[in-house]
């Protein structure tokens, strides 16, 4: 595992985009596994610049999305669909059919979730995933449970996530009680991984994720068994 502590948010940034795009450049039928949160702002804003100045080329790229709120329409401001749209696909060349977030209005969620893994399976599995870190050290929306959960399935959000991501809600209550999630099996199947995280208050989950006891207790505590993770974590705010 590569542990890089860098002193700047927009440092992280750009290592992260820099990685991104050479790993697009390396094989540019990347499949990308995309994670939300306010760390990768930075990272995707980047990579719009990158791809407008011509230094990388998402044309042949797919991307799939670890997670999106259950219930929650596409067109919402809060769902992860749109998030990604406005905050990445909407600034590079990326062809839209080609770009992957679970859908969470789905009628039969089980068989999204199937069909989910199904599309990730054919693809030859994920070349790269770029990951986030919850305070309750979740994954995607994998959250602190009795077992690591391999499939993508639908979570009951954790009090504290509702809590952590009330922030983009009029109100805590507005926050979705469900969502479905990517799970450890297409995680740990990505070829590397890569985990930016930033600010103070995530260093302690973040260490003990990284050095404390592998356990679905903390659900990232997993990536320690992942032969090519690098984390980048800066005490900078976004
Ligand atoms: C959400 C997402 C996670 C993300 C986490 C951390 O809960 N489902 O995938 O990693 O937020 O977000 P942030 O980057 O805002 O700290």
């Amino acid at each position: 595992m590569k542990y890089t502590v860098v002193d700047s948010y927009e440092k992280l940034s750009r290592l992260a985009s820099n990685l991104i795009a050479s790993q697009i450049t390396v094989k540019p039928s990347t499949l990308l596994g995309l994670a939300t949160g306010s760390t990768p702002l930075g990272t995707y804003k980047r990579l719009a610049e990158l791809c407008k100045n011509g230094d990388v080329d998402f044309s042949g790229v797919t991307t799939v999305n670890l997670d999106e709120y259950a219930g929650i329409d596409r067109s919402d401001i809060n769902s992860y669909y749109y998030f990604m749209n406005t905050n990445l696909f909407d600034h590079v060349n990326i062809d839209k059919n080609n770009t992957y977030v679970p859908n969470g209005k789905a009628e039969d969620l089980e068989a999204e979730c199937k069909a989910y893994d199904e599309r990730i399976k054919n693809f030859g599995g994920i070349d790269l995933q770029l990951l986030g870190i919850g305070f309750d050290g979740h994954i995607g929306f994998n959250e602190p449970d009795s077992e690591f959960v391999a499939g993508t399935h639908v979570v009951t959000l954790d009090e504290s996530t509702i809590k952590a991501n009330a922030r983009f809600f009029e109100s805590e209550n507005d926050v979705p009680k469900k969502a479905v999630t990517m799970g450890m099996l297409s995680i740990m199947q990505a070829k590397k991984i890569l985990m930016v995280v930033n600010g103070e208050g995530k260093k302690e989950i973040l260490e003990k994720a990284l050095f404390g006891p592998i356990t679905p207790k903390v659900p990232a505590s997993i990536l320690q068994l992942h032969p090519d993770v690098t984390v980048i974590y800066t005490p900078e705010n976004a």
